[in-house]
């Protein structure tokens, strides 16, 4: 369908390895993905996924965090940023300090490095912000950004089955809490923490005696195939976001191949574990 539709333009954000990335830009190589990665930007000046993207030729950059949270960089506050600190202070979720000036302090600092990673990300014109390891929430200014002329182009990859295990440890908890079955899911992003409509998910069975790494490669390994099938679909243009009447936001695929593709997922997951 539509193959001579342009490709999908992707900007990265990751905070690590970057895996998920790799794989990413792989499918897109070997012509398995109609996108192109334009620009791929880190919150740290260690990941190792800047390497992989340089390898590839894709522009990278590094929006240093914690330089701007350490007030390294507070010579660039504006009067501007202050109250727009202030209006967002009730809505945002990641900073907890209960002293409100400490508070409101760090939430314009933050908005500094948000708005040096809002320029990094546009410099690449992507039609799709994708979060891949990228362990920090956005505020409801950077969302405000993306989402100012279409809605839902900011998405999450999580390492659980979600509304189960949200934050930063989807494996680890995953696996402390003896769960049988792990999962993995996309989501678009809003302004709570992995709480934003999910397009797609899958399973993959938890064996006895099997160890936390084996958990993780396995789950890894249909993170790469869940990613690379979303950004297909909204390609295909076969994501529908629906509000229901209580207000919550939903997706449906309008995909024939949908129970196919599930069912190739659980079916891979099963035969990569031995089960004995
Ligand atoms: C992935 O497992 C991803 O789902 C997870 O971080 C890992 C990054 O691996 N993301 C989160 O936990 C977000 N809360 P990678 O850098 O090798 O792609």
């Amino acid at each position: 369908m539509a193959s001579n539709r342009k490709n999908l333009r992707l900007a990265i954000l990751i905070s690590g390895g970057g895996t998920n990335l790799q794989a990413i830009l792989d499918r897109c190589a070997a012509g398995l993905l109609p996108a192109k990665v334009v620009v791929v930007a880190a919150d740290r000046p260690d990941a190792y996924g800047l390497t992989r993207a340089r390898r590839a030729g894709v522009p990278s950059h590094v929006v240093d965090y914690s330089r701007y949270l350490s007030g390294a960089m507070d010579s660039r506050i504006s009067p501007e940023l202050e109250v727009l600190a202030e209006s967002l202070d009730s809505r945002q979720r990641i900073l907890r300090e209960s002293d409100r000036p400490k508070r409101l302090r760090r939430l314009v600092r933050l908005l500094l490095a948000e708005n040096e990673m809002i320029r990094v990300i546009e410099s690449g014109q992507p039609d799709y912000l994708c979060l891949a390891g990228f362990m920090r929430l956005v505020t409801p200014h950077f969302l405000a950004h993306f989402h100012g002329a279409r809605p839902w182009r900011v998405l999450n990859i999580h390492p659980a089955l979600l509304p189960a295990f949200p934050g930063r440890r989807g494996y680890e908890d995953t696996f402390d809490y003896g769960c049988k079955w792990g999962g993995v899911t996309v989501h678009f992003v809003d302004e709570g923490e992995d709480t934003g409509p999910i397009l797609a998910q899958a399973v993959y069975p938890i064996w006895p005696d099997e160890d936390l790494e084996a958990v993780r490669s396995r789950g890894l390994e249909l993170e790469y195939e869940l990613y690379s099938q979303c950004i297909r679909w909204l390609w295909d243009e076969r994501v529908e976001v629906r509000r229901r009447e209580d207000g919550r936001w939903f997706t449906v695929i309008h995909d024939p191949s949908y129970p196919r593709i599930l069912k190739e997922w659980v079916d891979r997951a099963m035969s990569s574990a031995s089960g004995s």
